[in-house]
């Protein structure tokens, strides 16, 4: 798969993880399409990515969560004539506490918007890139997905869908010349982090080193979509979590992080 002038479409490139994706994607040659709903955060990503590295930026400011929103980016694309490269699903919410005290309407928003929007972009451009024998998705994850998180039960379950569907499309499709990739970062700082923290006590003491830079956590994303890496963890805490999970029982892992998330939701 040759880099030039091939073009990623990010999702959720207006700020943090989806922002840094979106230029290192273009530092590395690639003409952009970027989509969420602030659209002047876009038209200044797009400047820049124009003057740093002259990629051509496609704007399409868009809610994803409104009906017909992926439908109608589509239309716009083929108008367009543009073909996706690598599909990068970023685009996500993340809601903190008790299950049964948030608003049913916000886990309903989490789970179309993180699951159900991430599942229909990749059916509509996966048969393209079946037919065309090349391609990359790239899906935002978190090392949420590696084991239930209570007081985060929703955003969890989440991200494990997008980590086992993210694998299997990846078998499912090997050989085929098209790679799939989860991007399973951990603690990084966006401000999906900072909103966390202004309204949760319990997230002002996650300690520093468990922080990611979110530059490094795109570059690292960046790199494994590049080279067909199936699952992603940057950071080296968050890759021993990640990987210690399995050596224990199923009881034991939900009895330790019942304790955190318990304490977490006070
Ligand atoms: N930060 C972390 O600690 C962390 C850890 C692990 C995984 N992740 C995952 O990384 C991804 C990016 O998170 P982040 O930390 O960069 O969060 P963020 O700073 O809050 O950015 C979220 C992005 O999603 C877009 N978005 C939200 N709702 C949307 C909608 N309805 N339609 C279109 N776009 C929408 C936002 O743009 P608009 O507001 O302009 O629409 C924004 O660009 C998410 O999938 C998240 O779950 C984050």
């Amino acid at each position: 798969m040759t880099r030039s002038r091939q073009i990623a479409l990010i999702t959720g490139a207006s700020g943090g993880i989806g922002l840094e994706l979106a230029r290192v994607f273009a530092e590395e040659g690639f003409d952009l399409v970027v989509v969420a709903r602030r659209a002047a955060e876009l038209e200044e990503l797009a400047r820049q990515c124009r003057d740093e590295f002259r990629a051509r930026v496609d704007v399409y400011p868009s809610d994803l969560l409104a009906p017909g929103a992926v439908d109608e980016l589509m239309h716009g694309l083929e108008k367009e004539g543009r073909t996706i490269d690598v599909l990068v699903n970023n685009a996500g919410l993340m809601e903190m506490g008790l299950f049964a005290e948030i608003e049913a309407e916000k886990h309903e928003r989490l789970i179309q918007l993180n699951i159900a929007v991430l599942s229909a972009l990749t059916r509509r451009f996966l048969p393209g890139m079946i037919e065309r024998e090349r391609g990359r998705i790239l899906n935002v994850a978190s090392t949420s997905a590696f084991q239930p998180v209570p007081a985060m039960a929703t955003y969890a379950a989440s991200k494990a869908f997008v980590l086992s569907f993210s694998e299997a499309l990846s078998e499912e499709l090997r050989g085929t010349g098209i790679t799939v990739t989860a991007l399973c970062p951990g603690f990084t700082k966006t401000d999906m982090l900072d909103r966390a923290r202004d309204e949760h006590e319990s997230a002002q003491s996650i300690p520093d080193f468990m922080v990611s830079d979110v530059g490094d956590v795109a570059r690292e994303g960046f790199d494994a979509c590049m080279s067909g890496t199936v699952v992603v963890v940057p950071g080296r805490p968050n890759q021993l979590l990640a990987s210690s999970v399995g050596f224990y029982p199923r009881w034991l892992v939900r009895g330790v992080t019942g304790i955190f998330g318990r304490r977490a939701a006070r």
